[in-house]
């Protein structure tokens, strides 16, 4: 499993999900199950470090999820806030490098001040990028990834006849990093909501029925183990 270094994801991305329901089987409101998903987040991001994955994408708002009540979206905002000025001493110390995709400039003007000062604070870090994806949608990076070439092809970087995929994904929110080896999601969804559409397009998937807020390490070690018992074929034979 993890310790057979060649079978260990270098990207591992994931769908934080069921914070809600979580919070509901406990009659708690579901501003609680977002608080005690924030939780589970540090004992992830620490094991991936510890590991040695070299990237950890987080979904943890959705360009849809601006539909969702005014107060949930207030309390998650803060709760962002919160948590990205809690964290960030302990992300310097271990060497995790901060990084955000999405259409940032969308959030509160709080979070994006405190989001790109956790940013600036972790850009030496060499162990661990951790890549929150915030107001994030996957229609919505290609629908920019396609407006970002046409711009370039009116300045005249770019000659259309040499498109390909690896030009066009240069053109992505992701294209600092390499595609998702491994996706998680957890409470048991089968669909992807908009997430990292071009990028998970040979990614091995896992989906378990746990709750976010009780996603621990020994999760992800099974995790681990499901992808390393996978064949990726990539089409081939
Ligand atoms: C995931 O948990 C967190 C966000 C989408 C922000 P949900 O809030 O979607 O929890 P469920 O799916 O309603 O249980
Ligand atoms: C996906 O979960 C988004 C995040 C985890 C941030 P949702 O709960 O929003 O997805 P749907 O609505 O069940 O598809
Ligand atoms: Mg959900």
């Amino acid at each position: 499993m993890a310790s057979d270094a060649s079978k260990l994801p270098c990207h591992i991305a994931v769908i934080m999900d069921g914070n809600g329901r979580w919070a509901r089987e406990r009659g708690l409101p579901r501003t609680e199950g977002h608080r005690a998903g924030a939780e589970s987040i540090r004992g992830i991001v620490e094991e991936c470090n510890r590991l040695g994955v070299r990237y950890l994408t987080l979904y943890a708002f959705s360009a849809e999820n601006w539909r969702r009540p005014q107060n949930e979206i207030h309390a998650l905002m803060a709760l962002l806030e919160f948590f990205l000025k809690q964290e960030t001493p302990d992300l310097v110390r271990n060497g995790v490098r901060l990084q955000a995709i999405g259409r940032l400039h969308d959030l509160p003007e709080a979070c994006q001040r405190q989001l790109h000062a956790s940013i600036e604070a972790t850009a030496g870090g060499s162990g661990l990028t951790l890549i929150l994806a915030l107001s994030y949608g996957g229609r919505e990076e290609i629908v920019d990834g396609v407006k970002s070439l046409f711009r370039h092809i009116q300045e005249g970087h770019v000659d259309i006849a040499m498109l390909d995929p690896e030009l066009f994904s240069k053109h992505l929110y992701t294209r600092y990093y390499p595609d998702p080896d491994l996706m998680i999601r957890t409470s048991g969804e089968m669909r992807l909501s908009n997430f990292l559409l071009w990028q998970l397009s040979y990614t091995e998937m896992v989906i378990t029925r746990k709750f976010w807020p009780d996603f621990r390490k020994d999760d992800l070690h099974a995790a681990l183990e499901e992808f390393a018992s996978r064949k990726r074929r990539y089409g081939g034979l």
